[in-house]
Formats: C-alpha cells, sequence, structure tokens
C-alpha cells in the first residue's frame, strides 16, 4: 500500500465574501456588482483542504469564531476528513473574514479581518502536540500571530517535523527563525517586500531568492502566477514553467499549489517531481470560481492531468 502523508497545518481559516466586480467603486460612489458567493477561505485551511482533498491525513490548529461562521468551518474541517481536535472557538470572537474582488480576467483583491485568527496563541502549538508529532510536514503561513508562527517552527525542529513556510500576507521576519524552515514559499510581491529588491524580471525574483539563500534559508521556492514557480537550493537555481490555462478565478491558486505540493513531496520525497505536480493542481484550480470548492479531489486530479497530458 503507498504512503498516505500526514500534514500538520498551523494556521488561519477564514470566511470569504467573494464579489465578481467590473470595477472598484471610487470614493463616495455606489457601483453594482454582477454576482457574490460565499465560501471556505483562509491561507491555511486552503492548504489544509487541498492536501486532505487529495488523500492527506490533515491535524488543523486553528482559532474558529465564536459564531454560525465558526461553526460551519469546523463543519467544513470535518467534512474532507480533517482532524478538528484543535480546531478550537475562541470565546465571544467573530470568525476571521476576507472580503475578496474578482475582477473579469480572474484576478483578485483581498482585504482580511482576522478575527479568531488573531487568538492562536504559541501555547496552542504545545497543545496540539500529540497530533503534530509524526507529521511529514508543518505548514504555516502569516494569518496568525507571528509568536505562534516562530513557536511553531521551533515546534518543527525540536521534534524533527520539516516546515513549510508561506509567508502570506508579507511581514517583517525575524531570519533566526525563518532560516530554520525547510522550505520557504513567498510569491513574487511577497519576496519583493520581504527582501526589499525588485522582482519585476525572472532575473530579479532569481537575485532576491539568492538573497534569501545568503541569509541562511535552505531551499525558496517562489512561485509566480502564469510564469510557473522558481526553485532555489544548493546554489542551484531552476523555473519550473506553469501550465497554460485560461483561468476564471485566481483566488487561493497559491494555497492550491502549497497545499499540492506537500502533500506530494512527503509521497514522492522528490522535490522538482512535487513543484512540477503543483503546478498543475494549482493551474486547474483557477478554472472554477471560488477558493476551496475550485481545488480537485485526487480522482479528478488525476484524470484532468492524464487529459491535459493528451492535448
Ligand atoms: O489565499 C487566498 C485566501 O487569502 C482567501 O481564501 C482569503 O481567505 C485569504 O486568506
Amino acid at each position: 500500500m503507498s504512503k498516505v502523508p500526514k500534514i500538520a497545518v498551523i494556521g488561519s481559516n477564514m470566511i470569504d465574501l467573494i464579489t465578481n466586480i467590473h470595477r472598484m467603486p471610487m470614493q463616495g460612489e455606489t457601483v453594482e456588482a454582477p454576482d457574490f458567493d460565499l465560501g471556505f477561505g483562509g491561507k491555511g485551511a486552503n492548504q489544509a483542504v487541498a492536501a486532505a482533498k487529495l488523500g492527506a491525513e490533515v491535524v488543523m490548529v486553528t482559532k474558529v469564531g465564536d459564531d454560525m461562521f465558526g461553526r460551519g468551518v469546523k463543519e467544513n474541517f470535518a467534512s474532507f476528513g480533517i482532524d478538528i481536535t484543535y480546531v478550537e472557538t475562541a470565546p465571544g470572537v467573530t470568525n476571521g473574514v476576507a472580503p475578496i474582488f474578482v475582477d473579469r480576467d480572474g484576478n483578485n483583491s483581498i482585504l482580511i479581518v482576522k478575527g479568531a485568527n488573531e487568538h492562536l496563541r504559541p501555547e496552542d502549538v504545545d497543545k496540539a502536540r500529540d497530533k503534530v508529532l509524526g507529521s511529514d510536514f508543518i505548514l504555516l503561513q502569516l494569518e496568525v500571530p507571528l509568536e505562534t508562527v516562530y513557536r511553531a517552527i521551533e515546534f518543527g525542529v525540536e521534534n524533527s517535523i520539516p516546515v513549510i513556510l508561506n509567508p502570506a500576507p508579507a511581514r517583517p521576519l525575524d531570519f533566526e527563525y525563518v532560516k530554520k524552515v525547510s522550505v520557504f514559499v513567498p510569491n513574487e510581491v511577497e519576496l519583493q517586500m520581504i527582501t526589499d529588491m525588485p522582482t519585476s524580471t525572472m532575473e530579479e525574483v532569481q537575485k532576491a531568492g539568492e538573497s534569501l539563500l545568503e541569509r541562511g534559508v535552505k531551499t525558496v521556492l517562489v512561485t509566480l502566477g502564469a510564469r510557473g514557480a522558481l526553485l532555489l537550493q544548493d546554489g542551484h537555481c531552476e523555473l519550473f514553467p506553469a501550465v497554460k490555462v485560461s483561468p476564471k478565478d485566481t483566488t487561493g491558486a497559491g494555497d492550491a499549489f502549497i497545499g499540492s505540493f506537500a502533500y506530494y513531496y512527503a509521497l514522492t520525497g522528490d522535490i522538482a517531481q512535487a513543484v512540477k505536480i503543483a503546478n498543475h493542481y494549482a493551474a486547474l484550480s483557477t478554472l472554477n470560481t471560488g477558493t476551496q470548492k475550485a481545488f480537485y479531489s485526487r480522482e479528478e486530479f488525476d484524470r484532468a492531468r492524464a487529459g491535459l497530458a493528451k492535448e
């Protein structure tokens, strides 16, 4: 029987308020928008759901709100078989929400109101110890307090669990912790903000990525949307081109990439192979609207990949 990857996600969850727009209103203006949808989101939750849909055993450590959104989020995790032992309710606090605006080309702009996510504390990492131990990877993002992210990195180091850190949304970081993670996965905007270096051209992305290696980060994997993903490690740099599709909605594509990357890296032990497959998974996730509901199950993904290979 083949291995079942085990992934622990210590991070955020949100309710996405997705509005399709033709254009943003100007100050004082009211503009009609064509469509609206509610969805389950949050970078941590999205990455957890992508890995679970592919077949990973997933443990989620997060805080939900003391409201109907929080109850829905918990049920949603459970519906994918995600372990919700440490999906706890923050008393008297609202759930995190994310108003998202998607334009006609499928590009998105996102606001986040962290709500209960701000209540995920470093001690919650240690509390979840029994469930997190034995994981192939710990997945982290930056929608929860930084102290919690740093404690989770330490926890990974203490227990020999490799950590994948997605520095989204970008914030100033303490590199004493960052250099302890196994794979650091920014997009080009986060890379620019964290390094304070330009990242418009591929050469600039490479230089900025290399500056992180110089600061002690072991492996940098930059997600570049339609341009693919750039992997930098051990003095090597390789571009993995994206799979060409006509996107309907790119929201959550980065999360689809990271959740599937963690799954396939754990499954194959081959980072290049995992990046290639994650490029496919992320591309397919843009063909439908919404975040988690646009993610493919393992069966759907295998079928779709076979179709793409024939084209
Ligand atoms: O990466 C996409 C996610 O960012 C959305 O689901 C939204 O909730 C924000 O966290």
